[in-house]
């Protein structure tokens, strides 16, 4: 990889970063909660259907990412953000853990799950009641509120997206993270970063749809791996 590559870097993260910190990743052995898939509950059909289960759900995860800590590879990737002028780090991962280790350029494609919105104004704001005092949440206008998430079926907020892209535009270096890169459009973000010329580097436990594109394939848990690339990145300076 070229010197200049460490100019302009993006990350594309997934749930797998935060395997390491104690936050479940959706899908495989430990994506279940009670005898529901992730998949099952991230919709609006679910919520319009129960909304009392899906609160449930986003209850428990909440209770669970406020007591994980930031893991070294979240923090590997915020000493990148300080070194690199040029850098984007874009999650899919709604949990806060990348804010938390010290990221300051993050975009939350999937949303915040800190987060809530009144189903009837559409506006958004903070909540970080753990647990909720009341299931399902409330508006002050006495209508639902849901979690401020994209789920399937719904649109990513375009502006987001558009930052993406744009990330990906000038970049040199392109870091995809703990993500089985299946859910469209953040798997198409990588693909698109490597069609523009960027060196692709991929870093999860097994291979995944991502890795035919990747110039190189780093097997094994984030949090071990990241240090040890970031380091290498460093010297090759
Ligand atoms: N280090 C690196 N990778 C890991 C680790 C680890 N310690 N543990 C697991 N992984 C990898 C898995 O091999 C898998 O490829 O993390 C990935 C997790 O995949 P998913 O659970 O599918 O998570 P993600 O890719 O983020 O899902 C995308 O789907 O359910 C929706 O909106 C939700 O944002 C989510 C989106």
């Amino acid at each position: 990889m070229a010197e200049r590559s460490l100019d302009s870097i993006v990350v594309l993260t997934g749930a797998g970063i935060s395997t390491e910190s104690g936050v479940p990743t959706f899908r495989g052995e430990d994506g279940l909660w009670r005898q529901y898939r992730a998949q099952e509950l991230a919709t609006p059909g679910a919520f319009h259907r129960n909304p009392t289960l899906v609160w449930e759900w986003y209850d428990w995860r909440r209770g669970l990412i406020a007591g994980c800590e930031p893991n070294a590879a979240h923090h590997t990737l915020a000493e990148m953000d300080r070194y690199c002028q040029d850098f984007v780090l874009i999650t899919q991962n709604v949990d806060d853990l990348h804010q938390r280790a010290g990221s300051r350029r993050v975009v939350q494609l999937h949303g915040n799950i800190w987060q809530v919105r009144c189903v009837a104004e559409s506006t958004a704001f903070e909540n970080h009641d753990v647990p909720l005092p009341q299931i399902p949440p409330t508006c002050s206008c006495g209508a639902l509120l849901r979690p401020h998430v994209v789920w399937f079926g719904e649109s990513l907020d375009p502006d987001m997206l558009t930052t993406a892209y744009q990330a990906v535009e000038g970049c040199q270096l392109m870091l995809v993270v703990g993500t089985s890169a299946v859910v469209q459009p953040a798997a198409s973000v990588p693909v698109m970063a490597k069609d523009r010329g960027a060196y692709l580097i991929e870093v999860n436990v097994e291979r995944t749809p991502l890795s035919p594109w990747a110039d190189e394939v780093i097997l094994g848990p984030a949090a071990e791996e990241l240090p040890k690339l970031w380091a290498r990145l460093k010297e090759a300076m």
